[in-house]
């Protein structure tokens, strides 16, 4: 089973092969993604709203980020794994963004790092030219960029009208001049996915984007509805249900420890026969 490389990547776009990515914030996800073929698996900040509770990716830390990114990189032997640079981890000084993107590599084992933003904001621009220039990979990210929702006006659809349209696909060839290897297209139409995956040599992984994108992306809890009460956007597709299979399975467990079904003498350890007529005396004599 060979790693998959950046090259990998641009070689799957030239012979027209869709790529598959995933999110993962811990070893048992990584492992199965892994064995399950998909080309890369992000350490999503996305981590902040599906593991950590918080309302919003922009709390999330670097700390954060490190922790789960070493965890998912223990897992994966085969897909490339992608470090996502969290909120004003990349936003103040150049000097501070190589560190951070330095620190997924060297810390974690990641293999890239995603960096958000671009149109309209000339700082991800700069950041993505120092990381790269800084022999680290970088993906880029544009449309719905969730850590400046706020700014684009909540978490909507975006580039519906057209001159905003042109700006996506200006940012997209700006960022590829810049050095990204890859770019995520979220929640765009899918005219907008399709023009620029036309018109660049790199990569483009949709979500939300259409399907015309060179490759796909979803958050692996939402694919497996495992996310407790939460209504998915329109361009999720639930491939599974965990979450009726895990309150089903735990109700059980629930029935079986209370009508003493759970645990059976096969779920229990004994104690060898001889050991068992030398304690049994021993017990009893304290008692008395
Ligand atoms: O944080 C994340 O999981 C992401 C994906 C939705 C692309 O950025």
């Amino acid at each position: 089973m060979e790693k998959v490389t950046v090259p990998d990547l641009s070689e799957k776009k030239r012979r027209g092969e869709k790529i598959t990515m995933l999110t993962a914030y811990d070893v048992p996800m990584a492992r199965l993604l892994d064995e399950a073929g998909v080309d890369l698996v992000l350490v999503g900040d996305s981590l902040g709203m599906v593991i950590l509770g918080y309302p919003s990716t922009v709390p999330v830390t670097m700390e954060e980020m490190l922790h789960h990114a070493k965890a998912v990189r223990r897992g994966i032997s085969r897909a490339l794994v992608v470090g996502d640079m969290p909120f004003m981890s990349f936003n103040l000084y150049h000097e501070e963004t190589v560190r951070n993107a330095g620190r997924f590599l060297k810390e974690a084992g990641c293999d890239a790092v995603k960096v958000e933003g671009g149109q309209g904001s000339p700082e991800s621009l700069e950041a993505v030219r120092a990381i790269v220039e800084a022999g680290i990979p970088v993906l880029g990210h544009l449309g719905l960029t969730p850590q400046t929702a706020g700014k684009l006006g909540g978490f909507k659809v975006q580039a519906r009208r057209a001159e905003e349209a042109v700006r996506v696909v200006e940012a997209a060839q700006e960022l590829q001049e810049a050095g990204c290897f890859g770019l995520v297209l979220e929640c765009v139409p899918a005219q907008v996915g399709e023009e620029i995956t036309r018109r660049l040599s790199i990569p483009t992984i949709g979500i939300g984007a259409g399907p015309h994108c060179d490759g796909q992306v979803l958050v692996t809890h939402d694919l497996l509805n495992f996310s407790g009460a939460f209504h998915p956007p329109k361009f999720v597709r639930r491939f599974a249900d965990l979450n009726q299979v895990i309150l089903k399975a735990v109700k059980e467990f629930g029935q079986a420890v209370a009508d003493g079904r759970f645990p059976s003498d096969e779920e229990s350890y004994s104690m060898p026969p001889e050991e068992w007529a030398r304690f049994e005396p021993m017990i009893r004599h304290k008692d008395s």
